[in-house]
């Protein structure tokens, strides 16, 4: 699926919307498109906490519970994270921002960087759907690759093609599903406001099959930047 955009082509692009929506599915789908690095908080922080290293000890305790991990810890991590190479072509952040203090703070890194955002894609979904998607969810313990018991099993059993072993994430539970949806709305929606000032918010469905939201995800970031194969 690779198609790397011509090295002036960056495309900077936020996938905002509530757990389950499909972010993580389609952020990796992008950046392959787009050869540009799916840079996830989430995937970061459990990546930590499988190493054991203090910052995972700090941000395990919040995961588990579905809330935020403190703003200025996120922020710092992702500040590092954007000025690594590989993000001076672009990006697909998925998880970040989820507070506006966040969303400032990332204005002032990329602004820093003479990196602009190109836009902000919101996934709308409804709620149920989300807990009947997080439930059934399985992560790869060695390469993070995401499943569904029912909608996309792994090839065998619990394995995943990989080799690895395909199990619940801790916060996938419904009760604490349900809170991670409370905190969506109370400290992340409000960036749907914040992006539409600067004319940067988009909507995408992200209802129906996992292709066809990466079709529709595609369509509209091809209006900002084309997939260099994609130009006649
Ligand atoms: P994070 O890992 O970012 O979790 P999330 O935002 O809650 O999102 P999810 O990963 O649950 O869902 P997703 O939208 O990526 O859906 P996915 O593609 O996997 O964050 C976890 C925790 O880390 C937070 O609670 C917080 O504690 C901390 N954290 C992270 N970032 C932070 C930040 N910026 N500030 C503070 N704290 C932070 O899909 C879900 C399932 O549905 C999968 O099983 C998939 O196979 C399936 N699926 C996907 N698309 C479809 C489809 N079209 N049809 C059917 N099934 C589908």
């Amino acid at each position: 699926m690779t198609q790397r955009v011509a090295a002036d082509e960056a495309l900077r692009v936020i996938l905002l919307g509530p757990p389950g929506a499909g972010k993580g599915t389609q952020a990796r789908r992008v950046a392959d498109v787009y050869g540009i690095p799916h840079i996830a908080t989430g995937d970061i922080f459990r990546s930590h906490v499988r190493n054991g290293t203090e910052l995972g000890q700090k941000a395990e305790e919040y995961m588990s519970a579905g809330e935020l991990v403190p703003d200025e810890v996120v922020i710092a991590m992702v500040r590092d994270r954007l000025q690594e190479e590989d993000a001076a072509t672009g990006f697909v952040l998925d998880g970040f921002p989820r507070t506006v203090p966040q969303a400032q703070a990332l204005e002032g890194i990329l602004a820093d960087l003479g990196q602009p955002l190109d836009c902000v894609l919101r996934f709308s979904i409804d709620e149920e759907e989300v807990v009947r998607r997080i439930t059934g969810r399985r992560a790869c313990q060695d390469c993070g690759r995401n499943y569904h018991v029912d909608f996309d099993p792994p090839p065998q059993g619990d394995t995943c093609s990989c080799g690895g072993k395909a199990v619940q994430r801790k916060d996938d539970t419904e009760d604490v599903v349900r809170n991670r949806l409370d905190v969506y709305h109370r400290q992340t929606e409000p960036l749907e406001f914040f992006y539409w000032q600067r004319g940067l918010l988009r909507d995408v469905d992200a209802v129906g099959s996992v292709e066809d939201v990466t079709k529709r995800a595609l369509g509209v970031l091809a209006e900002y930047v084309a997939p260099s194969e994609a130009r006649p």
